[in-house]
């Protein structure tokens, strides 16, 4: 069974992506980076960004996850601040503990193709 079976398929990763969308958008340290970027794009982001933490699929139109945060400064704190959201979300929509380690430790080792070479793990950086 995969780990997408195990937390229990489309009705978990669909709730998770809704809650997932209102807590980046509201967080007032992520979302500067999601400004600007319209609703489509950002559902997309959503889909692709479990699909992707769930080993689903690597990724779908060719960008790798180096490629597609590129040039977007992503700091060391926003993605664990990111990370700590979906952590909460998946939790609360009762993800057994075994899943929750899998998918953050998945989500996690990405963390150097999405966080800028200018970070210094410290501070915040705006997106423009
Ligand atoms: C933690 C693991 C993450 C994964 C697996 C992930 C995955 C993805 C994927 C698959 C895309 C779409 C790529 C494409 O359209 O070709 C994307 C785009 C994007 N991501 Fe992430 N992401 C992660 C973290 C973050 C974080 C921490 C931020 C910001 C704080 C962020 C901001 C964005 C933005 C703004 C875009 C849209 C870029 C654009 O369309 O120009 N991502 N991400």
């Amino acid at each position: 069974m995969s780990i997408f079976d195990a937390i229990g398929g489309t009705p978990v990763v669909s709730a998770t992506v809704a809650v997932l969308y209102d807590r980046v958008t509201a967080d007032p340290l992520l979302a500067p980076w999601f400004d600007g970027i319209d609703l489509r794009k950002l559902k997309a982001h959503q889909r692709e960004f479990l699909t992707v933490a769930l080993g689903g699929a690597d990724e779908f139109n060719g960008r790798t996850i180096a490629q597609a945060h590129d040039g977007l400064a992503i700091t060391g704190v926003a993605f664990d601040a990111l990370l700590e959201h979906l952590r909460e979300i998946i939790e609360d929509l009762g993800v057994e503990p075994e899943g929750v380690a899998v998918i953050l430790d998945r989500v996690g080792s990405l963390r150097s193709d999405v966080i800028g070479d200018t970070d210094t793990g410290t501070g915040t950086a705006p997106r423009e």
